[in-house]
């Protein structure tokens, strides 16, 4: 039986992506550059590497007979010409080449017709105050590559604010974004098999504070029809983006009802951690089943509601957890804490899901819960 999984990156979502994988019996090995990484301490081999290390994803490689990763930062080109070999990599080197550029992420939902912001390619800051003329601001700059948790972009409010937006961004590929004043943040997890199957995760809500997630809510409290042009854009994305696995999907909701594309993450995803608890099947498991083949589990609430907070670092140092009693005393409240060592500030140490009846009342468990937990 085929039953070894490779996974570039061993941080939480490897780490997750590991619990379920080993459950259903596979033999997992990661790569990552940090020794004892939150996946190296559960599953059961990790190559100490970088991500991009050529050397290091083919060993992987060789070991697995599927290959999948937690991170867009690793080396597509690779696994471009591992699938050649006949290594089933998941989702595929060329989605993970499109959603990788940012840029090339919004052309290709452009050709889609899929509506996202307005957008255009920048390189010097003559380039982005005549796109802010035309746009008018605020305006967001954002890096093409290896942006995450709000680190890629530079709001612009005002011409005056190019010089600083360009030094945060110094040295990167660059394109700017209309500033879209979304009433609220959503997100639809989306998952393909390798069979082709194709499941839907209800639309959440997501609130993000310095552009880092911060708290989902499962269901979204919006209109029946926003729900449902949510999941029809997710489903449409899902019809022209190839690749088997879970992904991401990213929306702004305005004023008027109207649902945006923001961006596609091609791996499991902060906005679906409240699934481990609040679904049957997790996006973890879900992940694991659509790139091994097996059918694809029932994406549905076990729960009326449930409530999601990230556990951010407060400050640079080692690790010293407390409070974890008070909140497990909370009836409905689940602490997942990542083995990181190291606490940095807005580092995403762990987090918190509650399930329950009402959003307003399992909203408040939650917070008291984090108030509890030091880290
Ligand atoms: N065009 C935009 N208009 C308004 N807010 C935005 C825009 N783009 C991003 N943001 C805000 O910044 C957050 C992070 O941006 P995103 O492009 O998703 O980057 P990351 O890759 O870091 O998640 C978004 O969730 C949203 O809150
Ligand atoms: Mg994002």
């Amino acid at each position: 039986m085929k039953n070894r999984i490779g996974i570039v990156g061993g941080g939480q979502l490897g780490r997750m992506l590991g619990f379920a994988a080993k459950r259903l019996g596979f033999h997992v090995t990661v790569i990552d550059p940090t020794p004892n990484s939150p996946a190296g301490q559960v599953v059961d081999r990790q190559i100490v590497a970088d991500y991009t290390d050529e050397k290091a994803i083919r060993t992987l490689a060789s070991e697995s007979d599927f290959l999948t990763f937690e991170i867009e930062l690793t080396n597509a080109k690779i696994l471009d010409e591992i699938t050649k070999k006949g290594i089933r990599v998941n989702p595929s080197a060329k989605t993970l080449t499109t959603i990788k550029d940012k840029l090339l992420q919004k052309q290709f939902l452009a050709k889609a017709h899929i509506q996202t912001a307005d957008y255009k390619e920048v390189k010097t800051s003559e380039d982005i105050a005549s796109v802010a003329e035309e746009f008018g601001y605020p305006i967001m700059l954002k890096a093409r590559f290896d942006a995450y948790d709000g680190r890629g972009n530079a709001l612009i409010s005002k011409k005056s604010d190019i010089p600083a937006a360009m030094q945060k961004l110094k040295g990167r590929l660059l394109y700017v974004e209309k500033f879209v004043p979304f009433v609220k943040e959503l997100a639809v997890m989306v998952a393909r098999s390798t069979k082709d199957e194709i499941k839907t995760y209800p639309v959440v809500e997501t609130s993000h504070v310095h552009n880092i997630c911060h708290t989902v809510v499962a269901p979204a409290q919006v209109s029946a029809a926003v729900q449902k042009k949510a999941q029809q854009l997710a489903q449409k994305t899902m019809m022209h983006l190839k690749g088997a696995g879970v992904f991401g999907i990213e929306m702004f909701v305005t004023k008027k009802g109207d649902v945006l594309i923001n961006e596609i993450a091609p791996r499991v995803h902060n906005s679906g951690h409240y699934t481990i608890e609040a679904c049957f099947t997790s996006q973890f498991e879900q992940h694991i089943r659509a790139i091994t083949g097996l059918p694809l589990g029932d994406t549905n609430l076990i729960t009326p509601s449930s409530v999601m907070i990230n556990i951010l670092g407060n400050r640079n140092g080692a690790v010293s957890l407390k409070g974890v009693e008070k909140a497990l005393a909370i009836p409905g409240v689940s602490v997942h804490i990542y083995g990181k060592a190291e606490t940095k500030k807005e580092r995403k140490m762990g987090h918190i899901t509650v399930v329950g009846g009402k959003t307003k009342d399992i909203y408040k468990k939650a917070q008291q819960a984090r108030r509890y937990i030091q880290i």
